[in-house]
């Protein structure tokens, strides 16, 4: 039986047990591993599906003023010249030229001092520090086999530029005016001097952005609009509100191109604080006047009554790493069954990497065969997953750790009467139902609304 839900997440647990677990662990590992770079394995990878797909569904399936745009990382150099990533996507920098170690100015604070671990850059009596450099962002490669000045690209440092680059496009074949979005996918990548916190920041990473094209004088309108309906996404797919804010940025905060943005901030555990999932930005016009003077193009739109206007643009940006991180902390629980501690991550099922797990309970009298004819039924419908491997407790426990909502035993009554127990991850209730009803029982669960029970607690 259940008996207590407790709250004790740490970074260090969720680490570890993504480790374990095979959601996210440290690339190259082979070789001594590279700093700060992680991979995602099998659930982590279906994770971060998962995640995308309902944020796809959100703008995609659920509405019809989004259309989808899967652009080219490396675009034409001059991308950047224009949105301004080249003059001013930068850190300032500082060098110990003693211990060789490089710092964000604005970050000194939290810096730790090569010399003198124990100290910060400045107090240790050894650092001898430069003066702060502004330091480009962006990671340069080069176009074909020469390396000159002409051929010199850039890995995009975010997806939006793209969007801005095909808006004259669709306007003429996506068949929709103002207001209206392009949402994209897609890895983006940015040399981070102090990438930190597991996932939270790396230097490649995947963002979920939509840049929603709008007449001028319902910008900020639809700039309150997004910003609900991103928080309120969040909360939908489980996050507990009160660990969830919305932060209007001060005016010294805010990006060159934009005039409001608010951060969808999520409370991490332990010094982490609140940190950022998510930025909604009224960027006005500023994109679209810089391709349009630089590619001198015109990128006007002209609506039916003839008027032209170039658009402005509400850009809500997410990181799919972060949001994946703000749903694994926000999900992981312990509690206690018959005096062993579960850890368990009650994920929102349509997050879960794997919805089902069917499991025999002994590996003998036609049990295994029963269950992978059901596993087989279950799969055309949702990720399912069979395990016969160890004690049944155990299993069970596996499943918990990876978020699975419910496993489906077969048992020696299964091969009498064509039964099974679904068992379910946040009550531990265990039902019996005809296996014939199973595939409709699963879906009716999946479409239910979810309610974490960490609400309650
Ligand atoms: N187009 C606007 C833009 O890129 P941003 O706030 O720099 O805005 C948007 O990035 C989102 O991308 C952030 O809220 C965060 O979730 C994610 N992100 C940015 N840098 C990241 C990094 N180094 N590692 C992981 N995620 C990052």
């Amino acid at each position: 039986m259940l008996v207590t839900i407790t709250d004790k997440v740490t970074m260090d647990k969720i680490v570890s047990l993504a480790k374990r677990r095979g959601f996210v662990f440290p690339a190259s590992e082979i070789y001594g591993g590279i700093a700060n770079t992680y991979d995602y394995g099998h659930y982590g990878v279906l994770l971060k599906n998962n995640v995308k797909g309902q944020w796809w569904k959100a703008l995609l399936q659920e509405r019809d003023d989004v259309v989808a745009l899967d652009s080219a990382i490396i675009q034409h150099p001059r991308t950047w010249e224009a949105s301004g990533h080249l003059a001013g996507f930068t850190d300032p920098l500082i060098d110990c030229r003693v211990c060789k170690r490089r710092f964000r100015a604005d970050k000194l604070e939290d810096a730790v001092c090569g010399q003198k671990p124990s100290k910060q850059p400045g107090q240790g009596p050894d650092c001898d520090l430069t003066d702060p450099r502004e330091f480009n962002l962006m990671f340069k490669t080069q176009i074909g086999p020469v390396a000159d000045d002409g051929s010199v690209a850039y890995l995009r440092p975010e997806t939006a530029q793209g969007i801005f680059l095909n808006f004259k496009q669709y306007l003429q074949f996506s068949r929709k005016r103002p207001p209206f979005g392009i949402a994209q996918v897609g890895k983006s990548f940015r040399n981070e001097i102090t990438p930190a916190n597991f996932i939270f920041r790396t230097r490649e990473f995947e963002q979920m952005e939509m840049e929603f094209f709008v007449p001028p004088d319902e910008a900020e309108e639809w700039h309150k609009y997004w910003c609900q309906t991103r928080y309120d996404w969040y909360v939908k797919l489980g996050i507990r509100p009160d660990h969830l804010r919305l932060r209007p940025h001060d005016p010294d905060e805010l990006s060159h191109y934009s005039s409001a943005t608010s951060d969808v901030e999520y409370l991490y555990p332990g010094s982490m604080d609140w940190g950022e999932l998510e930025g909604i930005a009224n960027r006005g016009n500023f994109d679209l006047t810089q391709h349009a003077e630089h590619s001198r193009q015109n990128l006007e739109y002209v609506d039916p009554s003839g008027a032209r206007y170039l658009p402005h643009v509400i850009e809500p940006a997410g990181g799919v790493d972060r949001a994946a991180l703000a749903f694994l902390i926000d999900a992981y629980d312990e509690d206690e069954i018959e005096g062993e501690t579960r850890t368990v991550l009650r994920l929102h099922p349509a997050l879960a990497p794997v919805k089902v797990a069917v499991l025999p309970l002994v590996r003998k009298d036609g049990q295994p065969e029963l269950a992978r004819e059901i596993v087989a039924g279950l799969r055309e419908q949702m990720q399912a997953e069979y395990d016969e491997s160890g004690a049944i407790g155990k299993r069970y426990r596996r499943q918990d750790e990876i978020g699975t909502p419910w496993a489906v035993t077969v048992d020696h009554r299964s091969l009498e009467d064509q039964t099974v127990t679904v068992r379910d991850r946040d009550s531990l209730t265990q039902e019996r139902i005809p296996i014939s009803q199973l595939p409709g029982e699963l879906a009716k669960r999946l479409a239910t609304p979810w309610r974490s029970p960490k609400l309650n607690a």
